[in-house]
């Protein structure tokens, strides 16, 4: 690869701060965890059954590039349930990782030198893949004060003759904000080619399912089993893309990964079989939680300033600590023993931010808050 494009590619700075932890961890030295965006509810049974039965039948081996037709089945059946949308099996393409997804999607929609608009703040990787595969990022900035929406006009002006793509990852990871289906109908128009991410898509505490697809049918949507079903370390995902553009999607999923993990793949078809009342307890555990973490943010002087619905994640402004986001991170882990995640991985206009995640444990959560508390009181 060209050594200037790996020059130009930035750490993930919230492992950075993860490996600072695990150094104080090791020094006997107790770290509450609000930096990484990885479930800790338990994987439901239903997906373990499958992936014991899986590896008891001996079905191990590679599957068909595209994935086992009984889960891109239950892929289509689910989008139908849970957003009306009808797509046929042959549309899914089973992925390593909502990461691989992401990776095919691009590769089969970018031309070299397209430029690709980013919605700051935004996934870290995205701006990193763009430039590897040789596109040119564009940043589009949203804002606290219009609650993350993007701005249709603003946009529209934003557009070139150059601007080939655009990546909308609603609900948003870092803001923890869905857009509403005005602005997706809006950018399904722009005459633009449109990359979805919805990882975050069902965990949504005010607002109906939504999908990309209902308003633009060639949009190429990327999902993922990590999220909702806290399968982070199994390595699955999946792409949603038109007919036209499988047999190429195809081809390089031969070649890049042969197929999705397989027993991952047999797993995955017991996701949709969980318990609805289970969905229900999930979602309403992790909104609690969403209310928890707002209320005593709000308490110890460091209100949200915006309506996080979904994910579970917020960011929070902390611009009057007068430090960048990574020195702020460090020094907070220092004093007092909470990760968070620097801003600076969101976007270069939101390094006066943290960004906190709430998938963990209440116990956990209450814990960080406090730690929180002392380090305002104490040390700023
Ligand atoms: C918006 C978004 N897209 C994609 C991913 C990658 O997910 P996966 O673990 O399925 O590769 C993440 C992970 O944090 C994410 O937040």
């Amino acid at each position: 690869m060209n050594s200037n494009i790996l020059e130009a590619i930035e750490p993930f700075y919230v492992m950075e701060i993860l490996e600072q932890a695990q150094k104080y961890e090791k020094k006997g030295i107790n770290v509450s965890h609000l930096e990484i965006g990885e479930p800790t509810e338990k994987i439901n049974n239903a997906i373990k059954d499958r992936a014991i039965k899986a590896i008891s039948n001996d079905q191990d081996r590679y599957t068909h590039s595209l994935g086992l037709q009984a889960l891109r089945i239950a892929i289509a059946a689910n989008y139908k349930k849970n957003t009306g949308v009808n797509i046929s099996e042959d549309r899914v393409v089973i992925t390593t990782g909502s990461s691989g997804a992401i990776i095919l999607g691009l590769l089969s929609s970018l031309e070299d030198k397209d430029e690709v608009i980013l919605i700051e703040p935004y996934y870290p990787c995205y701006p990193q893949l763009v430039k590897i595969f040789g596109g040119r990022v564009k940043l589009f900035t949203t804002h606290s004060v219009d609650n993350y929406q993007i701005n249709i006009k603003k946009l529209r002006k934003a557009i070139t003759k150059r601007t080939k793509l655009i990546i909308v990852n609603s609900p948003s990871n870092p803001s923890g904000v869905t857009q509403s289906e005005e602005v997706l109908k809006s950018i399904a128009n722009l005459g633009i080619k449109v990359i979805s991410d919805e990882i975050y898509q069902e965990l949504n505490y005010e607002y109906k399912v939504d999908t990309m697809l209902n308003y633009k049918d060639d949009a190429i949507i990327v999902n993922g089993f990590a999220k909702f079903y806290s399968m982070t370390g199994w390595r699955l995902g999946y792409l949603i893309a038109p007919k036209t553009m499988i047999r190429n999607i195809q081809k390089l999923q031969q070649n890049m990964f042969i197929c999705a993990p397989t027993i991952s793949q047999h797993s995955a078809i017991g996701a949709f079989e969980i318990d609805n009342l289970e969905i229900e307890r999930m979602k309403r555990d992790y909104k609690a939680k969403r209310d928890f973490i707002i209320k005593r943010l709000d308490d110890i002087g460091m209100p949200i300033d915006y309506s996080p619905d979904s994910t579970f994640y917020v960011i929070c402004n902390m611009e009057k600590f007068k430090k960048n986001s990574l020195d702020l991170s460090l020094d907070i882990l220092d004093k007092v023993g909470l990760a968070v995640a620097p801003g600076r991985d969101f976007g270069p206009n939101y390094d006066k931010y943290i960004r906190l995640s709430y998938a963990s444990s209440m116990e956990n959560l209450k814990e960080g808050l406090e730690k929180l508390n002392k380090y305002i009181s104490e040390y700023t």
